[in-house]
């Protein structure tokens, strides 16, 4: 734990230069897996998106922000020594609470148990933003597997992210849910890329049948375009591999779902450029969003 936070120190520490001119601006680039029901398949999603980028020469860290529910760990088969409750409670530092996934991915734990709510205070999120600052400056991405539904919470997550990945599977329930938060978030002026992946489909038919439902109901009555960005078949793959407790890209990388998932992580990788030092941090964003703006 010691070393790695030495390390992770003198990461930060190192002057990113792109073209010989020094980067001061973030380099991050933060993704927000949300969707609006539970269960549909996120935090796989999350984890196993982590690994392919990390294998595309990224470096990654999946945050699982379900605080109290935390399953990341389960589906990667690592214990986690402190999670996000002991960087609120016991004043650990994002160092001590993150840990190192499968190929090299930085896992961030939410943590087990029972929590008031009101630990989820403005003092404690400023807190626990002000230290997921830190890793913004030297990581290539920063996943956010959030929470479903559409709280307050989730939708300034959303907001603040660069783009939003929302997972939906063809079931109608989960389909109205998901056109709910993509409501709430036109309603609240997001601006951001709204990559929606379809999930547990039959096959491809399905997939694109399901996003263009989608699709039109936004066009027709938001006036807004959304992004298909992937698809993942209706596999025992997964379960399996949750059994196994390890990602599925990992436990069998040829199978067609890994294949799609790194098709879907190449379609996120974005070459820096110069004109990224002028972009704005995901952390002081969402501090705008919740201590501004109000929530
Ligand atoms: N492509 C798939 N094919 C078959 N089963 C899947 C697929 N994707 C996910 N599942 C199943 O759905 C279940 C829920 O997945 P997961 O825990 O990732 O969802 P979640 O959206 O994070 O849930 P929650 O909202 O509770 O956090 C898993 O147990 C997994 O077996
Ligand atoms: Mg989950």
């Amino acid at each position: 734990m010691e070393d790695q936070a030495k390390r992770l120190r003198e990461l930060m520490n190192k002057e990113r230069k792109i073209n010989n001119e020094i980067i001061v601006g973030k380099k991050a680039k933060t993704l927000a897996i949300a969707s609006g029901k539970g269960g549909v398949g996120k935090t796989n999603y999350a984890i196993n998106l982590g690994i392919s980028l990390q294998n595309l020469g990224s470096s990654v860290v999946v945050i699982d922000g379900d605080i109290g529910l935390s399953n990341i760990e389960i589906l990667t088969g690592i214990s986690t020594k402190y999670t996000i409750v002991d960087l609120i409670l016991k004043d650990k530092s994002i160092y001590d609470i993150i840990e190192e996934g499968p190929k090299g991915v930085k896992i961030v734990s939410g943590g087990f148990g029972h929590y008031d709510l009101s630990l989820i205070n403005d003092k404690n999120l400023n807190k626990l933003l002000d230290e997921i600052e830190k890793l913004e400056n030297f990581v290539d991405f920063i996943i956010f597997d959030i929470g479903a539904g559409i709280s307050n919470m989730v939708l300034n997550f959303i907001l603040a992210a660069d783009e939003a990945i929302l997972i939906t599977t063809p079931d109608p329930t989960s389909l109205m849910d998901v056109y709910a938060l993509i409501k709430a978030l036109t309603i609240y002026g997001y601006m951001g890329k709204l990559n929606i992946v379809t999930n547990i489909v039959e096959n491809k038919m399905d997939a694109i049948n399901v996003f263009e439902k989608l699709n039109k109901v936004a066009n027709n009555f938001l006036n807004i375009e959304l992004e298909f960005l992937g698809y993942l078949e209706r596999t025992n793959l997964v379960s399996k591999a949750v059994r196994n407790q390890q990602p599925f890209v990992l436990l069998s990388p040829k199978a067609n779902i890994s294949k799609r998932m790194n098709i879907m992580a190449l379609k996120l990788l974005d070459i820096p450029t110069i004109e990224k030092k002028e972009k704005l941090s995901f952390t002081q964003k969402l501090k705008s969003l919740l201590f501004e703006r109000g929530r």
